[in-house]
């Protein structure tokens, strides 16, 4: 069963706070981009771990290997169950970053982005394949890396699960049938990204600035559970 995340990205902490409160209990997820982590810190981790929320910190790390495996440690530290890197840092990054979750704690799930859901054909730097080409053979590599998972557009899910059984994916670019596409590019409704093997589902801006969020997300559950 897919599970739902909304993408808390807000400019201030009360903000974020004040719609988790209103999504505790109906969506499982909370995630934790740059813009909410560089004005509340990890503190916002503890705070929406109390309110029931798993959490999801998509901070994309892309370093030299140490860098990324010190900074995978201090993001489990912090609360995350579930952060992302980025598959193009290559294998040592993407191992280091496996070895050191695996040896915390509380391991948090390490997802790699493949191709931003915000790239068409075309507009990736240096990459002249499809986006959907070049997603499939980074998941390869990130299930040879021994990764949790990836980030992709539910228009590459079915591919990738029917290659990689063993790799989840969670797809951003979520989008309503009514809904605008905003900055996204590689866009899918939550119906079709469910019957595309999605395993997670990342919605912001639809959710977020909805007049009324609560039914918002109310309406993307539903539509992924008639799936
Ligand atoms: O508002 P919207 O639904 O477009 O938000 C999507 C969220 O998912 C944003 O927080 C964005 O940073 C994130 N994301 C993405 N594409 C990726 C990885 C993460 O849109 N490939």
């Amino acid at each position: 069963m897919a599970e739902l995340v909304v993408a808390l990205d807000f400019p201030d902490t009360d903000s974020a706070l004040a719609l988790a409160r209103q999504l505790r209990g109906v969506v499982p997820w909370c995630k934790v981009g740059m813009e909410l982590f560089c004005l509340a810190g990890p503190a916002v981790l503890t705070r929406l771990r109390e309110m029931g929320f798993h959490v999801f910190l998509d901070l994309k790390f892309y370093d030299i290997p140490n860098t990324v495996a010190q900074a995978v440690r201090a993001a489990a530290q912090s609360g995350a169950e579930l952060l992302t890197i980025h598959t193009q840092g290559g294998e040592r990054m993407c191992r280091e970053a496996v070895a050191a979750a695996a040896a915390c704690e509380r391991p948090p799930l390490v997802f790699g982005v493949t191709v931003l859901t915000s790239f068409g054909p075309g507009q990736m730097p240096g990459i002249t394949k499809p986006p959907a080409d070049f997603a499939g053979e980074l998941a390869g590599m990130a299930d040879s890396w021994q990764l949790d998972g990836i980030v992709c557009s539910g228009q590459e899910a079915a591919a990738v699960k029917g290659r990689h059984p063993r790799l989840r994916c969670l797809c951003p670019g979520i989008r309503p049938a009514s809904a605008s596409a905003d900055d996204q590019c590689r866009i899918m409704t939550p119906a079709a990204a469910v019957a595309a093997g999605a395993d997670y589902l990342v919605v912001g801006r639809p959710i977020t600035r909805a007049a009324d969020p609560l039914a918002a997300a109310h309406a993307i559950l539903d539509e992924m559970h008639t799936c």
